[in-house]
């Protein structure tokens, strides 16, 4: 079990490339795995997450070089090029890849089984379970349904369309639906109380598929054909820069550029959030990749004041809420984050995680049922935390530490780190003490 050691830091400075965007990565993998011919696609995240999803989709068939490497060739096969895995896809830590593949192989003619890690076997699977069932799919998994692993016949002929209102805004369960929805006949849409991240509407239509969007209602015909050929440019991680760019913030003395980062609007609430409590963020060079908005981040230090999180604002921020709450810490006033109740079902109980281990730096935390109430002291001691098995509490807890008096911050099991950003720690290092 890997222990991280953070020092206080006397400002961040440079300019750093960091790994590309893993909402992006799961999903250039499967749409190439569907599309007829071969796709090249480049700043692919070599986490675990993403490389589990990459043997995932060779294990239905589908060749993919350069596995292991941010370089990948899949040579994709069209939409009925799939094949039966001989054995169980096992999905790791990621709730993405095994909730898009479910979508993707509820669409198909035969059987397979979708499990996880510890972590992941507990988080909720009825959200895409029940939907998919209703489109034709045999799903079945532990608690009627509920947990992985799940076991999926896909629709095959049976497979038809639907209607679907989403009870949550989630991306997740969104793609899920429309990828199966790609294979039934007629148009399948699905509406959802928020707008969540547009990644699978933006792509679908790169790989030349109609996707009709009105409000927060998506919708597709079904057996439309994706056309590869143009090469896909992974940009960073948002969420990944999200650690720099609340450190640049907090940490007097910083100066930090982050080169080439994916700023879909769905994703930069971050920005918007932390601008309205009063920071120093500027946007570089704009322009547009593989149909994603892409620009180098500026952030400097500056004092912070409180703000309110409610509402429309969470699905864009749903994945930085952990690093926004010590944001937070380092604001005048209390910050408020409601209407987060999602946060409870991710990696870890976010509310319950980040509460806990704030806590032992010194913080004054009021955990709600679906948010916090953050008061800002200005400086927080160092402490001994734990990851939950989550790497974003892991990284929010080292931008603690980084901005904490005193003693060093010491994370216990951060190995969850690599799921998402491999290279983090020595990043870290390269730019905190110079
Ligand atoms: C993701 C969507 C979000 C986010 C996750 C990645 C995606 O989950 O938290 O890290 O790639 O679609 P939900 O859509 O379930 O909120």
């Amino acid at each position: 079990m890997a222990d991280l050691i953070v020092k206080p830091s006397h400002g961040l400075k440079g300019e750093i490339a960091l790994p590309g965007d893993k909402s992006l990565s799961h999903r250039s993998v499967l749409f190439a795995a569907i599309a007829e011919g071969s796709t090249e696609i480049t700043g692919f995240l070599t986490g675990e997450d993403t490389l589990n999803t990459a043997k995932a989709v060779e294990m239905l068939g589908i060749v993919v070089e350069g596995l292991g490497t941010n370089r990948l060739l899949v040579h994709g096969k069209g939409l009925d090029g799939l094949a039966e895995p001989a054995g169980v896809l096992d999905l790791g830590n990621s709730g993405t890849g095994m909730r898009l593949l479910a979508g993707l192989l509820a669409g198909q003619d035969f059987f397979s089984i979708l499990t996880g890690d510890q972590y992941l076997r507990k988080r909720p699977m009825a959200r895409i379970v029940e939907p998919l069932r209703r489109m034709g799919a045999e799903i079945d998994g532990r608690s009627h349904g509920k947990l992985a692993p799940l076991s999926i016949r896909g629709g095959g002929k049976r497979l038809r369309p639907i209607e679907y209102t989403s009870p949550v805004a989630s991306a997740q369960v969104k793609t899920a639906i429309l990828l199966c929805g790609l294979f039934a006949d007629g148009e399948t849409s699905v509406s959802e109380p928020s707008k969540s991240r547009d990644h699978t509407e933006r792509m679908l239509r790169f790989f030349g598929v109609e996707v009709k969007e009105q409000g927060t209602r998506v919708a597709l015909r079904g057996r439309q054909s994706l056309r590869a050929g143009g090469a896909i440019e992974i940009p960073a991680d948002i969420s990944s820069a999200a650690f720099f760019i609340v450190a640049g913030t907090i940490v007097p003395g910083s100066d930090l550029t982050i080169i080439n980062v994916g700023v879909n609007p769905t994703r930069t609430g971050i920005i918007d959030v932390l601008n309205e409590m009063g920071a120093d963020i500027t946007l570089l060079n704009p322009r547009l990749q593989a149909g994603e908005p892409v620009a180098d981040i500026r952030v400097k230090h500056r004092r912070l004041r409180a703000v309110r999180i409610t509402g429309d604002m969470i699905p864009r921020v749903i994945d930085e809420l952990p690093v926004l709450s010590v944001a937070a810490l380092h604001a005048q006033g209390t910050t408020v984050i409601r209407d987060a109740a999602e946060l409870r079902v991710k990696e870890s109980d976010r509310i319950a995680t980040m509460a806990m281990e704030l806590r032992k730096l010194g913080a004054v935390v009021n955990e709600l049922p679906d948010g916090m109430e953050i008061t800002g002291r200005g400086s927080l001691a160092g402490a001994i935390c734990e990851s939950h098995g989550d790497h974003r509490i892991a990284m929010s807890l080292a931008v603690a530490g980084l901005a904490a008096q005193g003693k060093a911050t010491v994370i216990r099991d951060t190995e969850w780190i690599d799921t998402s950003f491999p290279g983090f720690e020595r990043l870290l290092n390269q730019i905190a003490y110079r």
